[in-house]
């Protein structure tokens, strides 16, 4: 060998040396690993999308939804970024509430399908990447249940599946209910039965008995439930009206509340004795269990998690978290304080106050969920007014923590407040009367998801669907926001792409009123540029002076714009440190706006591309230097 190749090959045994020190070791490995993975749980950081399946879409032209219509739609969830649904109740159901009053809870409804579409759904979602949850409606059955119709005829073993109780006589000598418990739905809760000469419980319709969960054997049939759908691939369960589950054993009348003179309304007396009852917990925990020992024992599978459906306290919510000697329970008790705790009077600091105190109270290790709406809750754009609909989807989509989107949400549909009383099918709506159903009807927030101007707005072909189409679904349809440059679905779809990137997953939080209008809060983490979200939750526009909320004055840049903004995604805004008015952020009336804080020198997605390129060029050298090899033959290079 030549002297030439002599060094050539020197040469390049320094650079392999040099290779190896550049390439990443173990620890930059694992910086990179935590960069894509977070070591985030699925679930602590999904969209969960809700689904109501009577409403969403109709496959076989009855005017109802059904799972082949869902199973139709999973591209379009994949398509929006969505990982994770949950479905009201699909189980067969005399639908008195609408799946909520269930007769059998191992078997599908057929107006929604069978047990092979539900497979089929699982399955193909799973293709998709999309995990199913499902409801499971422990508190009640419904009083077409096997269950009951034994219960009520005292057959073995069943004698105490329900809630019995003997009436007593006033003094006219009449029979009366055991005590003054009211229905949820309106009217007493308890309800004769003949068969039995007994009273039952009933804290929702009467159709819908309530279980006793003090009796093993009822624990026991409902495990197996869960254990049923678990083995039918479900990713968990969102758990209805947990807190009703058990009423103090020895029936005491509750206290007046002062609240209403209705005698049979639910808001007459206190609750103390039917709601939140300290074995709710335990009960809990015990599904807790129950979902993590089924994941220890399938583990090709990931997490089996719990949602919890309580409108309760803070500390109750708490506490289904974890208790105060560390027993794990709801893996997410649903935070309603969107829709309970602040609506369109409320001022940036209800808001503040309203995301603190959950973040505050929750224990540590724990992931803050945000519920925006469900069905049985007035819609975003019913609620705080349609020129909302975007900087709510914002705010859920930011915040730390999981989101809880109902269908529609993302189009910004609207209630159908003209249902008429004849059309009406919501049970506490029929309950309250043809003066009073607007007040309480559910069916406004029910009606079918409008997918386009199609006939019913695409949701089916019948000639008369279960609960009327919105008639503004002419304009306001998914196709039409799929079509426009700029629509409530695109910023929906903006915001979740957005939602992956590491600093919304951990990054720090902080949150400010900065006047009684408008509010902002900061996401930040090491090595990202910051996010600003800025909310004006006032009717008029507001001139927002950011100096004092971001640390220097800072180059930002826009990320995600409302519909009706002036500003676009990409555009810089320059704010200096003088208050000069040009300098001020616009934001119109309930509008928002998502921002990211440039830093100064390499920004993270550069540093990440130069060890990319590092990591490349690496590649390459070491191939050429192999290849040198082998043309020069190893054996022949003698360095001496
Ligand atoms: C809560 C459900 O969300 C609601 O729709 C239902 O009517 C009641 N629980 C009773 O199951």
């Amino acid at each position: 060998m030549s002297p030439g190749h002599q060094i050539i090959g020197a040469i390049q045994l320094l650079l392999l040396l040099l290779c190896s020190l550049l390439l990443p070791t173990p620890s930059m490995t694992s910086l990179l690993k935590t960069e894509t993975d977070d070591f985030i749980d699925w679930w602590q950081h999904a969209v969960f999308y809700q689904i109501y399946p009577r409403s969403f879409k109709d496959s076989n032209g009855d005017g109802i939804g059904d799972l082949q219509g869902i199973i139709s739609k999973l591209p379009y969830l994949a398509e929006t970024g969505i990982t994770a649904t949950w479905l009201s109740p699909i189980f067969q159901s005399p639908m008195v509430d609408f799946g909520y009053d269930i007769s059998d809870f191992k078997s599908i409804q057929s107006e929604y399908g069978s047990m092979s579409d539900f497979e089929e759904l699982v399955h193909t979602a799973a293709r998709l990447g999309i995990k199913i949850i499902l409801d499971f409606v422990p508190n009640h059955s419904s009083n077409q249940h096997e269950w009951f119709k034994k219960s009520a005829a005292r057959a073995a073993g069943f004698e105490d599946y329900y809630v019995w109780a003997d009436g007593q006589l006033d003094e006219l000598g009449v029979r009366q209910p055991p005590n003054n418990w009211q229905s949820v739905f309106y009217g007493s809760a308890w309800e004769w039965n003949e068969q039995r000469k007994q009273y039952y419980l009933h804290q929702f319709t009467k159709e819908q008995p309530d279980l006793n969960f003090r009796n093993p054997v009822v624990v026991q049939a409902m495990d197996e439930v869960l254990l049923f759908w678990l083995n039918k691939g479900v990713a968990g369960f969102r758990i209805d009206a947990v807190n009703h589950l058990f009423e103090n054993e020895t029936l005491p009348d509750e206290p007046l509340s002062g609240q209403s003179t209705d005698p049979l309304s639910y808001d007459y007396t206190k609750h103390i004795y039917t709601k939140d009852l300290p074995e709710v917990l335990s009960m809990v925990q015990h599904w807790r269990k129950l979902l993590d020992d089924y994941t220890a024992q399938h583990p090709e599978d990931s997490t089996r998690i719990m949602m919890t459906e309580a409108y309760a306290g803070l500390t109750e919510l708490m506490n289904y978290y974890e208790d105060s000697s560390g027993i794990m329970g709801s893996h997410l008790p649903f935070n309603f304080h969107f829709i309970t705790d602040v609506n369109r009077e409320s001022d940036a600091r209800d808001f503040v106050y309203n995301v603190e105190k959950w973040l505050i109270y929750m224990p540590r290790g724990h992931a803050a969920n945000w519920v925006i709406g469900n069905h049985d809750n007035p819609r975003v754009a019913s609620r705080f007014g349609s020129a909302s609909v975007d900087a709510m989807n914002m705010l859920l989509m930011t915040l730390p923590g999981v989101a809880v989107t109902y269908n529609g949400e993302e189009l910004g549909m609207e209630d159908y407040r003209d249902i008429s009383w004849k059309e009406t099918v919501d049970p506490p709506a029929r309950n309250a009367g043809e003066l009073k159903f607007k007040m309480v009807s559910r069916d406004p927030v029910r009606t079918p998801f409008q997918w386009s101007n199609a006939t019913n707005a695409g949701f089916s072909e019948a000639a008369k669907t279960w609960l009327p189409v919105h008639p503004n679904y002419l304009e306001m349809n998914l196709e039409a926001q799929q079509q426009a440059a700029k629509s409530h679905y695109r910023v929906y779809r903006s915001l979740i792409e957005l939602r992956k990137l590491p600093i919304l997953r951990r990054g720090k939080f902080s949150i400010e009123p900065l006047s009684r209008a408008v509010f902002a809060f900061k996401r930040t983490l090491k090595d990202y540029d910051t996010i600003i979200v800025v909310i004006n939750v006032s009717g008029k526009e507001q001139l927002v002076n950011l100096t004092d909320f971001i640390d220097r004055p800072q180059q930002l840049i826009v990320e995600v714009a409302g519909v009706d903004s002036s500003y676009e995604p990409g555009a810089f805004i320059f704010l200096a440190n003088n208050r000069s008015v040009s300098q001020q952020l616009r934001l119109s009336a309930s509008a928002g706006i998502v921002l990211t804080e440039k830093q100064w020198g390499m920004s993270p997605q550069r540093r990440a591309l130069v060890r990319q390129l590092i990591k490349s060029f690496n590649v390459v050298l070491v191939a050429l230097l192999m290849y040198n090899l082998w043309r020069h033959k190893w054996t022949k290079v003698n360095f001496n």
